[in-house]
C-alpha cells in the first residue's frame, strides 16, 4: 500500500506551486487537513475525484483524478473503489451515481447545485417533447437525473458539437444552456429557435426553419462576461490570449481566440508559447492553471466565482469522509432511463 505523505511534506508540495497563490499560514493548516483526508480516503477506499474549478488547496492535494466533466464521467464509470468523493456539484455526483448504482457517491457540501441544473425540470422536458414529437433530446450534463431520464442523449462542453452531429436528424431539441445551444448551433451550421420566443409560431409546423431547439437557461457566472470586457482587456493588452467557456454568450466566444471545455482551455494554455491570458470562466481555474504554469500570466476578471463550486472546502471533504455525507441517491426507476443517455454519450469518444 502506497505511504501517506508526512503533513511536512505535503505542505512542501503545496508551497511549491502555490506560494504566490495561497497565503503560507492557511497553506500549513491546509496541509494537515489535507493529510488526513488522504489517509481516510485509503481507509475506506475511496477515490476523489476534482473538477477544475476547485480551490487551489484542495485541487493541489486531494483528488486522484482531475478533469472536466466529461474526463470525471469517464474516471467515475471506470472506477473499482466502493466510495466516490465528488469534490465538484451535485449533478456531476448524481452523474457518477447514475452510472454506479452500487457504489456509495459522496458530495461534501448540500449547497453545491448550479443555476443551469435549477434552469429545467423534467415536466419541461416532457412538454417539449410534446411540442415536438420524435425530435431526439440532447441533455447538457449540467441537469439532475429526472431530466437526463426524459433524454435521448447527454453531452458536456468537451464533446457538445459531436453529440449533436453523431444524432444525424435534421432537428434537435437542445436542452438546457441557451448559450451553449447557440455556440453549437454556430459550430455546426444549424438554426437555433427558443419556444415561446418566436411570435405565431406553432412549434408543430416541420416547414418551419429550425434545426435546433433550445431552453434559456444560463449559467450565472459565464453569462456575467461581455464583449466590453474584452474589448477593454484587449486596449491595455494587445497580446493577450483570451478565453473563453462555450457557456459565455456567442458574442463573447466569437471575440475570444479560443473556447471549450475547462480541461480544453488548460490544455490550449499548456500548448501555446504566449506569455499572457484571459480566462472567462471561474475564477480558481485561473489560480490554479497560474500554479501550475508560472511562465505563463493569467488575466482574470475575478469579480466571477461560482457560489456553488465554492462550497467545496477541505474542511468539507474530510467531515464528509469521516460521517459518510452527503450521499447521494437517485430513485432506481429514474437511475435505469438516465443512465442510457449518459452511456449513449459515454460511447461516442
Ligand atoms: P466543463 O465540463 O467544461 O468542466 O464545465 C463544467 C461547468 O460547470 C462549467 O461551468
Ligand atoms: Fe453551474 Fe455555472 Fe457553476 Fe458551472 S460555473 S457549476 S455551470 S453555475
Amino acid at each position: 500500500m502506497e505511504a501517506i505523505q508526512s503533513i511536512e511534506d505535503m505542505y512542501q508540495n503545496m508551497k511549491s506551486a502555490l506560494k504566490d497563490v495561497v497565503p503560507d499560514v492557511e497553506l500549513r493548516y491546509k496541509a494537515e487537513l489535507a493529510v488526513e483526508i488522504n489517509r481516510l480516503k485509503k481507509e475506506k477506499n475511496a477515490v476523489i475525484l476534482g473538477h477544475n474549478y476547485m480551490e487551489p488547496a484542495l485541487y493541489f492535494s486531494i483528488p486522484d483524478f482531475k478533469g472536466d466533466s466529461l474526463e470525471l464521467s469517464r474516471q467515475a464509470a471506470q472506477t473499482d473503489n466502493s466510495i466516490i468523493v465528488f469534490c465538484g456539484v451535485k449533478f456531476m455526483a448524481e452523474t457518477a451515481k447514475i452510472i454506479n448504482p452500487g457504489k456509495t457517491v459522496l458530495l461534501p457540501s448540500r449547497k453545491a447545485g448550479c443555476s443551469l441544473a435549477a434552469s429545467i425540470t423534467a415536466d419541461d422536458v416532457r412538454q417539449l417533447k410534446a411540442k415536438f414529437p420524435g425530435v431526439p433530446v440532447v441533455t447538457y450534463i449540467n441537469t439532475y437525473a429526472d431530466v437526463k431520464a426524459e433524454s435521448d442523449i447527454c453531452c458536456t462542453s468537451g464533446n457538445a458539437v459531436a453529440v449533436v452531429e453523431s444524432l444525424k436528424s435534421d432537428t434537435v431539441i437542445f436542452i438546457p444552456d441557451e448559450y451553449l445551444a447557440k455556440n453549437v448551433a454556430r459550430e455546426t451550421g444549424k438554426h437555433i429557435i427558443f419556444p415561446g420566443t418566436n411570435p405565431g409560431s406553432t412549434y408543430t409546423d416541420t416547414s418551419l426553419d429550425y434545426q435546433m431547439i433550445g431552453w434559456k437557461g444560463r449559467c450565472e457566472v459565464h453569462e456575467k462576461f461581455t464583449v466590453g470586457d474584452i474589448e477593454a482587456v484587449r486596449k491595455q493588452f494587445p497580446d493577450v490570449v483570451i478565453l473563453a467557456h462555450p457557456e459565455c454568450s456567442p458574442e463573447v466566444t466569437s471575440a475570444s481566440d479560443f473556447s471549450g471545455s475547462t480541461s480544453a482551455m488548460i490544455r490550449y494554455i499548456e500548448k501555446t508559447a504566449a506569455s499572457r491570458y484571459l480566462l472567462l470562466t471561474e475564477c480558481d481555474m485561473g489560480d490554479n492553471i497560474a500554479a501550475a504554469n508560472p511562465d505563463k500570466e493569467m488575466l482574470r476578471l475575478c469579480s466571477v466565482r461560482c457560489p456553488h463550486m465554492n462550497q467545496i472546502t477541505l474542511e468539507d471533504t474530510l467531515k464528509s469522509l469521516q460521517n459518510n455525507q452527503y450521499v447521494i441517491e437517485v430513485p432506481e426507476e429514474i437511475r435505469v432511463r438516465a443512465v442510457k443517455s449518459i452511456e449513449r454519450m459515454l460511447a461516442i469518444g
